[in-house]
């Protein structure tokens, strides 16, 4: 009986400490791990510049304004050599740091605070949420889990108050 008794304790120590060494080596993927890295990432924010890009250019466009002056200074306006060229290309690797930081990646975003960026642009609550339903396109795009645009958006909605309104 002692000798089952000892036996049996053995065994669910092993156990248990196989469990433990199992869960220290293999720890959860983080949101970043799921959106695919610093590549996943990089798609869904060209998928997300693409379909902002594109709706700057219809009748009644709600994104215009505020790209305007970026948008004049990466095309020149008028036939004017553009002022810089690389301003749409640097606010896209900044937005992809930003969200490889923010999801838990290896990066770090080295860009402005959303208050400083957005200060001065006058942002609507209607604007931001059109900027979101273009993200909505690029993530649906990129097949992104309903659990993961989610929680994508969790971080998202916490930028609101700063983008919003100054
Ligand atoms: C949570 C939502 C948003 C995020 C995460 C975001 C992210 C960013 C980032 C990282 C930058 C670059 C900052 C830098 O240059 O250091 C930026 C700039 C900018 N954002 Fe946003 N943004 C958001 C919402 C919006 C909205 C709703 C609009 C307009 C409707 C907008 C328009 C712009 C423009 C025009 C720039 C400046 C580009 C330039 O002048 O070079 N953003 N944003």
């Amino acid at each position: 009986m002692k000798r089952t008794l000892l036996a049996a304790s053995l065994l669910a120590s092993t156990l248990l400490l196989g469990a433990c060494g199992s869960k220290d080596e293999a720890a959860a993927p983080t949101l970043y791990d799921r959106l695919g890295k610093t590549e996943g990432i990089t798609n869904i924010v060209d998928g997300l510049v693409a379909n902002i890009g594109a709706e700057t250019a219809v009748p009644n466009s709600a994104m215009l304004r505020s790209h305007k002056p970026m948008l004049d200074a990466v095309n020149g306006v008028n036939g004017a050599a553009p002022t810089d060229p690389t301003r749409l290309q640097r606010l896209r690797n900044n937005v992809i740091d930003q969200l490889g930081e923010a999801t838990g990646g290896p990066v770090t975003y080295k860009g402005l605070s959303m208050l400083t960026a957005h200060r001065g642009m006058a942002v609507t609550a209607t604007e931001f949420s059109i900027w979101r339903q273009q993200l909505e396109a690029s993530l649906n795009s990129n097949k992104v889990s309903a659990n993961d645009k989610a929680e994508l958006y969790v971080i998202i909605d916490k930028m609101h108050d700063d983008v919003v309104g100054h």
